[in-house]
């Protein structure tokens, strides 16, 4: 079956970004001139997904309004004989229908934030990306994993391997690898402290989740944080179906962090021709400080 829907939990409070994100979702955050949230919208249609669906909370309206069209910009633009700015704001909305939105009315955790999803995803395998783990490859990491679909016919996540000291931070494997990039999950724990930790390989987000998982949800199972944890839900799953993990090549980003977010900010200018040059030569001037 086709991967044809893609969730984006983007209700999440975003605290370790206050106080930019107070008022708006921390997805809406620029990563040099774009949203966190369009890179990984274009990652979804460029895989294949027919339908987008955002589980939003806060900042909803920012959201929604960049993804539809603004009359005033494009008229301004229009007049300003401004073609290829107008042409890539026309080209950055989806066409109509194709987003749907739905609301988590409490941040109870990102397990949760998918459990709202149910209805409109129905009984078909999905994918879920997490817009603020941002990815640089050259390989976009969820057409890689939709092609892995198609061959295992099982839920997969995206998978790296992470300092054994940042354990707490990840949903962390027991897996055995069976394949270059592909690892069986045998088992998962949400957020164990090292000492605790099976290995150093963690999930990152990018999944492909057969519908079963909303069984698993549905008991709303308090885990670590007092969160509804997917990682939970996913350990129940595997004790009826096999679950997979897929080691991407490239950069992961932390966007919901601040050193990660710049880090993703430096890393994806430098990669513009027109940034590149003044970027790097003040890198050079204030590394002399340090
Ligand atoms: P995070 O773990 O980064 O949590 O969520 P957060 O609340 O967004 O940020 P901090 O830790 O307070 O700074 C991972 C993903 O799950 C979504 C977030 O929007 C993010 O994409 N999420 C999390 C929800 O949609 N709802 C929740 O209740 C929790």
């Amino acid at each position: 079956m086709k991967i044809r829907k893609a969730v984006f939990p983007v209700a999440g409070l975003g605290t370790r970004f206050i106080p930019a994100t107070k008022a708006m979702a921390k997805e809406m955050l620029p990563v040099v001139d774009k949203p966190i949230i369009q890179y990984a919208v274009e990652e979804a249609f460029a895989a294949g997904i027919e339908q987008i669906i955002f589980v939003t909370g806060r900042g909803k309206k920012a959201l929604e309004d960049h993804f539809d069209r603004s009359f005033e910009i494009e008229h301004t633009l229009m007049e300003k004989g401004k073609d290829d700015l107008l042409k890539q704001i026309q080209q950055l909305v989806p066409q109509t229908g194709t987003i749907v939105y739905t609301r988590q009315n409490q941040p109870l955790g990102l397990g949760h934030a998918i459990w709202c999803a149910r209805d409109i995803v129905g009984d078909e395998p999905f994918a879920v990306l997490l817009a603020d783990d941002l990815i640089q490859t050259d390989k976009p990491v969820l057409t890689e994993m939709v092609k892995k679909f198609d061959r295992l016919r099982a839920s997969i996540a995206a998978i790296m391997e992470i300092e054994k000291d940042q354990t707490d931070k990840y949903g962390i494997l027991k897996a055995t690898q069976i394949e270059d990039d592909i690892v069986k999950i045998d088992d998962m724990i949400e957020k164990p402290k090292p000492e605790n930790a099976p290995s150093n390989l963690a999930i990152v987000g990018r999944y492909i989740l057969t519908p079963r998982i909303f069984y698993h949800l549905e008991k709303g199972k308090k885990g670590a944080n007092g969160e509804i944890q997917l990682t939970d839900a996913m350990k129940a799953l595997l004790n009826e179906q096999p679950i997979f993990g897929y080691r991407f090549k490239g950069k992961r980003f932390d966007c919901g962090d601040k050193v990660g977010f710049q880090m993703a900010n430096l890393a994806f200018a430098l990669e513009r021709p027109d940034m590149r040059d003044k970027l790097i030569s003040f890198i050079r001037e204030i590394e002399k400080k340090f």
